[in-house]
């Protein structure tokens, strides 16, 4: 990482402030992908929130799925898991290509894992349901971030959102959803930082 993006993270963490998430523990989950994911270590802190702000165990979404590390993780603990993706990457992704069929094959054996190559602005049109809890981890710019978590909030009890500490704009839109949503926020800052709306 530049020097540059250093300095950009460190003023955005001091300019938009965000209460610190301490977990009660951490917990590995019992089924984990074996894929590259930056997501990695956020797993250990997922049982933990549900428990905290006593989220139901039925339905998740996620915006941003990839090759589906995120959605095993949550499938641990939902009946019901949904993963909307364009699955072709986007300009913040290492991965640029058509990855569905890869993602299908690698959550396969997780029957509860439903995955839905979409783009977020045509899905969100036509789903009205509620869901326990949401995950928003898209292109990491603030529209687009904005657009999709106002969704994901109003549709769910929990949504988090990651990349808070790698990306000011997420940092930003997250803070700004918070606000007018009149919701808690808070942020977990490791492994790239996870956003928590409840
Ligand atoms: C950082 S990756 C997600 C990583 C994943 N959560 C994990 O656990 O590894 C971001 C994903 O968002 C998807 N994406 C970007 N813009 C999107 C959009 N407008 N609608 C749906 N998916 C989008 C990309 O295709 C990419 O796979």
């Amino acid at each position: 990482m530049g020097l540059r993006s250093i300095i950009r993270r460190a003023i955005a963490r001091k300019k938009y402030p965000i209460e610190t998430y301490v977990p009660a523990k951490l917990q590995m989950p019992e089924n984990i992908l074996e894929v590259s994911s930056s997501w990695k270590g956020l797993e250990q802190v997922i049982e933990d929130i549900l428990d905290r702000f006593e989220i139901g165990r039925e339905s998740c979404i996620e915006f941003g799925t990839e090759y589906g590390y995120s959605s095993v993780v949550f499938s641990n603990y939902f009946k019901h898991v949904k993963g909307i993706d364009l699955f072709t990457g986007d300009k913040h992704s290492r991965l640029k290509t058509d990855h569905f069929a890869e993602a299908k094959k690698s959550v396969a054996q997780y029957k509860n894992i439903e995955l839905i190559k979409s783009d977020y602005r045509d899905y969100i049109k036509q789903d009205n349901q509620q869901y326990d809890f949401a995950h928003v981890d898209i292109v990491h710019d603030y529209k687009e971030t904005y657009e999709c978590g106002l969704w994901a909030v109003k549709h769910s009890k929990c949504c988090i959102f990651h990349d808070t500490e790698s990306f000011p704009a997420v940092r930003r839109a997250v803070i700004d959803l918070a606000k007018d949503t009149g919701k808690q926020v808070y942020n977990y800052p490791y492994h790239y930082g996870l956003g928590i709306i409840v």
